[in-house]
């Protein structure tokens, strides 16, 4: 049966290609002039851009060291413009500006833009800025004066490059008008014998010689779950080495000292997770969240025993309910459904320890759309929904969608069913893909250990990857900059 999941990891389509720096084009600055009594600077970049930035935006933005505490990454408040400052920003004005080998300007700070101050060290005259920083933040915050030269197709720019490594990760950003992933990126799958899910050797994954890891959290989104098989010492040490390294951490739920959970057999369990012969309905984790936002990925794995877990493409489903009933979808989509999880209560069968009580209540859609209307997450675990609050006139239709939706998510159409085993995890895109158990097949030794991962620990850890693997260290701000103007 493992053979069966097996999938190519290496010929698969959603490795990224990362970008040869040798394709980039080194932005550079031809010439900088103050104007407008030192309130602005024109800028001319090698590309032909010639473009207006507000002294003030650009004192305000500086990243150099005389700005932001390097290794802390915080505003030095005795440089930054505002509060308690030696700084005017209403009488900020640039006195000259240098360009050094075109990629670096200066720019030096009139006197009376500084005023007396109460802290003990005086701001910064001079502001330096890399060529590359000003040419990404032109795009948005400055007044463009001439037009860029058409750019090369053969040849493309550091955008570009940035661009192309990074856009898988834009539904995942944390602006508010972040996409839901296009069809593209994603490989919908049902319960028909196609696709086969991703399956990663667990010490390549670790390997920081590997592209592995990188390669792993490009599958999650793409397939919405990947397996993980070779864990040598499964358990509570095993699962927290593997998140720690490989994602970012686990989040940690804040009525648990601990952030994993862990699921052991109990005869007579209230709880339907804790009664392990029982079937376990599909759904999210964290689907009313302690922290706001759902987990973006699950992990788990069998520290002892076996079973077998189901897994069900949401997303797959849910295009199956829009093509039969687009009614029925909209008022999903529109409409919450109560819900509310007692964090101490329903955790009573565990052998965890908990230290407070945490009750939390949602209304949140069970589909949940971006800006143009396409499926960016999915919420929903049945046992902690609460009567419905829906208007009379809409209760029937929702409920006739939401009655379907539910049985899509456990036909034998789109679920699967995974084989587990001590040592194997599953890590999965908890905003996609809805997972249960199947009834009557766990052995009585069945020990699952897992825990949840945020979308910031994720992303972070994807960034990280993705820039250790390029030839200029940090780009952060770069960074930040293409994934928010590629949602706009
Ligand atoms: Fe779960």
């Amino acid at each position: 049966m493992l053979a069966a999941l097996a999938f190519s990891v290496a010929s698969s389509s959603a490795a990224l290609a990362v970008q040869s720096v040798a394709l980039k084009r080194p932005v550079a600055i031809s010439a900088a002039a103050v104007e407008n009594e030192g309130k602005t600077l024109a800028i001319h970049f090698n590309d032909g851009l010639k473009c207006r930035f507000h002294s003030l935006w650009l004192r305000d933005a500086c990243r150099d060291d005389a700005h932001v505490a390097k290794y802390a990454g915080e505003r030095l408040l005795t440089a930054t413009p505002v509060g308690p400052s030696g700084v005017i920003p209403s009488r900020l004005r640039a006195s000259a500006a240098e360009v050094h080998d075109g990629e670096e300007l200066r720019i030096h700070w009139d006197e009376e833009s500084m005023c007396k101050h109460e802290l003990a060290v005086d701001p910064p005259t001079v502001s330096m800025f890399p060529a590359a920083f000003l040419r990404a933040y032109a795009e948005v915050v400055a007044e463009r004066i001439i037009e860029p030269e058409q750019a090369d197709a053969a040849q493309p720019s550091v955008g570009d490059a940035l661009n192309d490594e990074l856009a898988w990760l834009r539904p995942y950003s944390a602006f508010q008008n972040a996409p839901a992933p296009r069809p593209e990126e994603m490989c919908l799958w049902k319960n028909d014998g196609g696709l086969e899910l991703p399956v990663y050797d667990h010490d390549n994954v670790l390997d920081v010689e590997s592209t592995a890891n990188l390669r792993m959290l490009q599958d999650v989104v793409r397939y919405g779950a990947v397996i993980i098989d070779g864990c040598a010492n499964p358990g509570v040490e095993g699962l927290h080495n593997f998140a720690d390294k490989a994602l970012g951490g686990l989040q940690k739920d804040p009525t648990r000292p601990k952030a994993h959970w862990k699921i052991v057999k109990k005869d007579g369990a209230t709880s339907v997770s804790y009664d392990h012969l029982k079937r376990l309905n599909q759904h999210t984790d964290s689907s009313i969240p302690p922290h706001g936002l759902p987990a973006l990925c699950l992990l788990f794995h069998y520290a002892e025993g076996t079973g077998t877990n189901t897994l069900t493409d949401g997303f797959a489903a849910a295009a199956q309910l829009r093509a039969e009933n687009p009614l029925g979808y909209a008022l999903l989509a529109k409409y919450g459904y109560d819900g509310e999880r007692d964090f101490v209560a329903s955790r009573a069968d565990s052998t965890q320890q908990f230290n407070r009580g945490l009750v939390v209540s949602t209304q949140v859609p069970m589909l949940q759309l971006d800006d143009a209307g396409e499926l960016k997450r999915i919420q929903y675990n049945e046992v902690f929904r609460m009567p419905l609050s829906l208007p009379y006139d809409i209760f029937p239709r929702w409920y006739a969608a939401f009655d379907r939706f539910v049985e899509l998510l456990h036909s034998n159409d789109f679920e699967r069913q995974i084989p587990m085993s001590k040592g194997r995890f599953i890590l999965m895109q908890n905003w996609r893909v809805l997972h249960g158990r199947a009834g009557g097949r766990a052995s009585a030794n069945r020990v699952l250990v897992g825990g949840t991962i945020t979308r910031e620990a994720f992303y972070s850890q994807a960034r990280r990857l993705t820039r250790e693997r390029r030839a200029f260290a940090d780009v952060a701000q770069e960074e930040e900059l293409v994934l928010r103007r590629r949602a706009d």
